[in-house]
């Protein structure tokens, strides 16, 4: 039978659901999704190489196929670029911030193995987009991105919250005419502008969509990766983490 899990939270008041005691009312934050972004510095020669394979992997076709949805590798054939001699390096230094992620969120990178899934590029052209979905295939998702200012004019990423329980009602977040205002506690989405070498990582099940690129002069481009944690090689799984691949069997 598993046991309740031991709170970790930076707070350990926070933790056991305690807040200062105050005369006034307090809202209190809880359970908050994780969202991390880093900014790497791609090289110039390295960025226009792989925008050039990018293309050239895109081939012919400018959608997925309907026309007003972005082109995706998964779904063309390209979808194991951590395999493609001019994506792995850049692959791995992703996969580094992976296990940073993991760390953080508080896993032991020596109880774990990651493994990755998939890893394919997806191109929109002007006004094309990509609509709400999650990735319930995968466990840790994340996106890099070639290009983009970081002004939102190429299409955002739009992260939508699992259950939007500080509506109260449902629908009232999102509804039109109210009676709920717009405040910090009921955020129907919250939107990340691509920006040329930032990486974003987040738990796969999170519903997220791709906002039209507003640029009429640029592609947006982007390479995502889906990540699998399993328990290392050659060890007992623990519940709930599933056994290595390398025990798995075909019947
Ligand atoms: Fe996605």
């Amino acid at each position: 039978m598993a046991q309740p899990p031991t709170a970790r939270h930076p707070d350990a008041g926070i933790a056991r659901g305690q807040a200062p005691l105050s005369s006034e009312l307090r809202i209190q934050p809880l359970f908050p999704v994780a969202l991390a972004q880093v900014q790497l510095r791609p090289d110039p020669l390295d960025l226009a190489r792989q925008l050039q394979t990018l293309l050239a992997l895109r081939g012919e076709a400018r959608s997925n196929p309907d026309p007003g949805c972005a082109w995706t590798g998964d779904l063309h054939g390209v979808w194991n670029l951590q395999g493609h001699p001019t994506f792995a390096p850049l692959v791995a230094e992703l996969c580094g911030h992976a296990r940073s992620f993991l760390t953080q969120l508080g896993f032991d990178l020596d109880r774990l193995a990651l493994h990755i899934q998939r890893c394919w590029p997806v191109v929109s052209e002007p006004d094309q987009v990509i609509g709400r979905h999650h990735h319930p295939n995968a466990h840790l998702s994340a996106v890099y991105y070639f290009n983009g200012d970081g002004s939102g004019a190429q299409g955002c990423l739009r992260l939508f919250p699992q259950r939007q329980v500080n509506e109260l009602v449902p629908g009232m977040a999102v509804g039109h005419g109210g009676p709920l205002g717009p405040s910090p506690w009921t955020l129907p989405w919250i939107d990340v502008a691509p920006r040329a070498g930032l990486l974003l990582l987040f738990p796969s099940c999170l519903e997220h969509a791709v906002l039209p690129n507003g640029d009429p002069d640029d592609l947006r481009c982007s390479l995502s990766l889906d990540l699998a944690l399993t328990a290392p090689a050659g060890s007992a799984p623990p519940e709930y983490l599933a056994p290595h691949p390398s025990h798995w069997q075909e019947p």
